[in-house]
């Protein structure tokens, strides 16, 4: 790929070295681009390897960023405390305890940098979301990471046992890859028996699109809990940037020492209002995108093909081969699949895109696996597993 088709800001967010990642936010989609082997992606590639909704914003949500434009020059802080309050209402939840930022990546490092130390390590699942393990990283922190149970829940007496000295355990819930729930009651007894001083974080970015219960009763009865909330995934507003953190104040603090303060988008805000406001729009999205993972899962059982059940908009594929060999090859075929986490080399992430999407993803991955593209694969070769060459390892 030729770095001259890219933007310079772009071309610069690919190309950051070691030490100036260390300043960088990560998140999903760098993550995601770092992985694709062409970039830029084309304008009418199938993408489904960021875990974004297809869907977008809901109508009141789009008519709401419609009508406030007119506002655009004002900070318009009000709206900040409106939308806080909605969803505090409707959670019955202190507004106190809860923080707005543009979507939850901010949240995360910062809780990541102010509760880890190379004295207090950061607990994790493997594979699980990545981001925080880059902002450990910046914090100097050990990072200790801990195998999934055969039922791919994260195994939280193994975290308990494998870092008495944590300062940070990451939950993430449904998590990130394998879109698989951990049962509350094991969150509650991490939250139980882990050192004092330590702090759980429950990264609940796709818990709308299951029925599991969140852990927002943790931070109501005062426990060292964090939630972490986004409208980037059910809500469709990855673009607008919208999250919360759900946290005590004396834990809030800590984070907003680091994270500093600054205004929310106007347009995010008013848009998120409006889509908390539509009680349809979690229950219909559950349903659709339930659809048409279900359809997806059929589909691979009729051909033979293994992957992980998951309850979110993602799952792992194991293709049996190297993952990264059926990534490029899918690339090539105009459909753009997730990337490989390197515990487990041979899935690739699927996102579960739109019904006809998902039958371009099928086409394409039927030809890829059974080698009747131009592309050839080669079954039982190691492939290099990719590490995004500007992130700290
Ligand atoms: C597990 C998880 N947490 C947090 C995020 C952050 O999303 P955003 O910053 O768009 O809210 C993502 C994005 O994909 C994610 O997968």
């Amino acid at each position: 790929m030729s770095s001259q088709n890219l933007s310079p800001s772009r071309r610069s967010f690919l190309q950051l070295t070691a030490a100036a990642a260390a300043f960088q936010i990560v998140t999903e989609p760098i993550l995601a681009a770092a992985a694709r082997t062409r970039r830029p992606a084309p304008k009418d590639g199938v993408m489904i390897d960021s875990n974004e909704n297809p869907l977008g914003p809901c109508q009141s949500a789009r008519d709401a960023i419609s009508a406030i434009i007119p506002q655009g020059g004002r900070y318009l802080d009000n709206l900040t405390d409106d939308l806080i309050h909605t969803f505090a209402q409707q959670e019955g939840l202190n507004p106190d305890y809860v923080h707005a930022f543009p979507g939850s990546s901010p949240p995360l490092r910062f809780a990541v940098i102010a509760f880890t130390s190379p004295q207090k390590s950061y607990v994790t699942a493997d594979p699980g979301y990545e981001a925080g393990v880059h902002a450990a990283s910046v914090a100097g922190a050990r990072v200790v990471n801990v195998p999934l149970t055969k039922t791919y829940a994260h195994d939280v007496k193994a975290m308990l046992a494998g870092a008495p000295d944590a300062g940070l355990f990451y939950i993430c819930s449904p998590n990130n890859p394998t879109g698989t729930l951990t049962p509350h009651s094991d969150i509650e007894y991490l939250v139980e028996n882990k050192s004092k001083g330590s702090i759980v974080m429950v990264d609940e970015a796709y818990i709308h699109f299951t029925g599991a219960p969140s852990t927002l009763d943790l931070v109501k009865a005062g426990k060292d809990v964090v939630v972490l909330r986004t409208f980037s995934k059910t809500y469709g507003m990855a673009g607008l940037r919208c999250g919360f953190a759900v946290a005590r104040p004396d834990l809030m603090e800590k984070i907003m020492d680091r994270a500093g303060w600054n205004f929310m988008p106007i347009t995010a805000l008013v848009a998120a209002s409006a889509s908390l406001k539509d009680a349809r729009l979690v229950p219909e999205r559950r349903r659709i995108n339930a659809t048409i993972r279900q359809e997806t899962f059929q589909w691979l059982d009729r051909n033979a093909y293994s992957y992980i059940p998951s309850e979110s908009n993602c799952f792992l594929l194991d293709t049996k081969r190297p993952g990264k060999q059926v990534i490029d090859a899918m690339a090539q075929q105009n459909v753009f699949i997730g990337r490989i986490w390197p515990v487990m080399p041979t899935h690739v992430r699927i996102t579960v895109g739109t019904h006809e999407e998902m039958e371009q993803f099928q086409a394409a991955f039927q030809k890829v696996m059974r080698g009747t593209t131009a592309f050839s694969l080669q079954p039982g070769r190691s492939g290099e597993i990719p590490t995004p060459r500007f992130l700290p390892t």
